[in-house]
């Protein structure tokens, strides 16, 4: 009996209890040697960009013929030597962008560009004429393999799908000599290769291999793509080493990837292809592409970096590059998005704001020969994003990321006792607003709190002189308001304020702990003094206070924490 679709249930219809009534296990590869989990990663594979193609097709608005000059121009900069420019016998401005390329001589020596075609005749020629006159090519040609579409799509059988292959490599062939002053290499994909039988896969690249007749010295690329996820990572590579070790010769090809990521395991099964013996990878900035995205380079090409292999593509400036990006494809990269993603190198958590911080203090020292910073993975001024990224402050953080958000934009030192104080005034407020604050927000919060503290007391003149190592000062003060002038003598400015107000009827204090620094240089420069005061009862408080004059700077702090309480 036949399922019927009932649009009207739809919305009802629960998850299956029995899942396994409707989808099976992937079968797995049968190769109980298998190589792949005991190798490791030691250099780059050749990489191809997809972006202008796979990447291109796969968006509400494709991009048009500027948006992909400026697109090809970033991959080049990046140091891509292959790049999928398009589908040229699929639209005029795909082929008009590969006759702009060309004839505006836009495409640098050592860059290879790559054109996609499906197996058939008139398609075939079209794509063969958008490439008159380039330097270097790849043809590549594609038809669908898997069971499914074998029976849904295309109603044919194994022996009439390897006849598609081998006419389009045919058709591909014939035309080559046209193509007279261009380097011209073959690509075959086996499209949906991840859902198709190795044995079956072997059949039909070796069908076509028997036309290209491809040597060590005249390779051809044989793409293997991962077209929809279907299976765990260990399943692809076990799919790739099976074709690397099972394919007839093998050294006549380069070997390639191509996932896609609708398991979101993309990353991971390219990286497991290559461990498998994949010699290249195809795929886009920041796994733009189909569903659910192609192969992220970006995040393939970073991992190898972080281990200390030179990917061979520079991410230098990764977010110029998500700039033009987002620009030219009208997408936009999740602020999770592996290295560049806006919150990557990012922390909220208070104690992993100390971790960082302190982390990046140690590397600032060169005390450390390997990037070993707690928390991040690694150092985000190589791909041109800064350490100010770091630390950003919500109801989440502590201490640490708000002292250091106001130090790194403001040059604000605040003593390590007194953020133990600052520390949950600032949590409280962000706790309230309930939601990030930036670093002039949390100063506007401390100069709240400390600097412009200016009741009961308020300094309006303070002068000293000094005579055999004594100290007497004259300050005219308003207390509520009103005016009081007190007079007092000690071994330093500080300490004759002290015993001039304690002696004016305050109850007794202290001065417990002080520092100073400057805010900023040049002329206008001012200068914050931190000040922590003892009362009578045990109570501390501190106060900060901010003026062109050190010595006002400190009376004002000494005001400071007494207006606090
Ligand atoms: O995903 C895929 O299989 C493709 C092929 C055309 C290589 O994009
Ligand atoms: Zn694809």
């Amino acid at each position: 009996m036949g399922r019927r679709f009932r649009p009207e249930l739809q919305t009802q219809i629960p998850m299956l209890k029995n899942p396994s009534s409707k989808y099976r296990p992937f079968p797995l590869v049968q190769i109980p040697d298998r190589q792949w989990p005991s190798r490791a990663l030691t250099q780059a594979p050749i990489w191809c960009s997809v972006d202008l193609r796979d990447g291109n097709q796969a968006l509400a608005v494709p991009m048009n013929v500027s948006q992909k000059l400026e697109l090809f121009q970033a991959l080049v900069k990046c140091g891509f030597k292959e790049i999928e420019v398009g589908f040229p016998s699929a639209s005029n401005t795909e082929f008009a962008f590969n006759r702009r390329l060309i004839e505006e001589n836009r495409i640098p020596e050592d860059v290879t560009i790559q054109v996609l075609v499906q197996s058939r005749e008139e398609l075939i020629e079209r794509t063969v004429q958008s490439l008159v006159g380039a330097k270097k090519v790849i043809i590549h040609l594609y038809n669908s393999t898997s069971p499914a579409q074998r029976r849904v799509v295309f109603g044919m059988s194994k022996d009439e799908i390897i006849q598609v292959a081998v006419r389009g490599a045919r058709w591909i062939k014939d035309r080559v000599p046209r193509l007279r002053g261009t380097e011209v290499m073959f690509q075959y994909s086996p499209e949906s290769f991840s859902m198709t039988e190795v044995e079956f896969a072997k059949d039909i690249s070796e069908a076509v291999m028997d036309v290209w007749q491809p040597t060590t010295e005249r390779r051809m690329i044989l793409n293997l793509p991962d077209t929809v996820e279907v299976a765990m990572p260990n399943v692809y590579a076990d799919q790739i080493e099976w074709m690397c070790r099972n394919v007839r010769n093998r050294e006549s090809l380069i070997v390639s990837l191509h996932t896609h990521n609708d398991r979101g395991t993309g990353v991971a099964a390219t990286e497991l292809g290559m461990l498998a013996g994949a010699d290249r990878v195809e795929g886009t900035l920041f796994g733009n592409g189909e569903r659910t995205g192609n192969l992220d380079v970006v995040t393939v090409a970073l991992n190898l970096y972080m281990h200390g292999i030179n990917p061979g593509l520079d991410f230098g400036d990764l977010n110029q590059l998500r700039e033009i990006y987002e620009r030219c494809t009208g997408m936009t990269v999740p602020a999770r998005q592996s290295y560049a993603g806006e919150l990557v190198f990012t922390a909220f958590s208070g104690s992993h704001q100390d971790a960082i911080k302190k982390g990046l203090a140690e590397w600032a020292k060169g005390a450390r020969e390997f990037w070993d910073v707690p928390y991040l993975a690694i150092d985000p001024a190589d791909i041109g994003r800064e350490y100010r990224e770091v630390i950003r402050v919500n109801s989440q953080s502590g201490k640490g990321g708000v002292a250091y958000l106001l130090e790194s934009e403001f040059g604000i030192q605040i003593p390590k006792d007194m953020q133990r104080e600052f520390g949950p005034i600032a949590n409280d407020e962000v706790d309230r607003l309930g939601r990030e604050v930036s670093a002039a927000e949390l100063k506007a919060m401390f100069w709240r709190e400390y600097v412009e503290r200016a009741f009961p007391w308020e300094i309006e003149g303070f002068e000293t002189e000094s005579r055999n190592g004594v100290v007497r000062c004259r300050a005219r003060l308003l207390c509520e308001g009103k005016p009081l002038e007190l007079a007092g003598e000690g071994n330093g400015p500080l300490a004759a304020l002290v015993h001039a107000m304690t002696g004016g009827g305050l109850s007794r204090f202290e001065i417990t702990n002080y520092s100073e620094h400057a805010l900023g240089s040049g002329e206008a420069a001012t200068a914050i003094a931190y000040i922590q005061v003892r009362h009578g009862d045990g109570r501390t408080r501190w106060g900060a206070g901010v003026d062109t004059n050190i010595e006002m700077a400190s009376v004002k702090a000494v005001l400071s924490a007494l207006n606090r309480g």
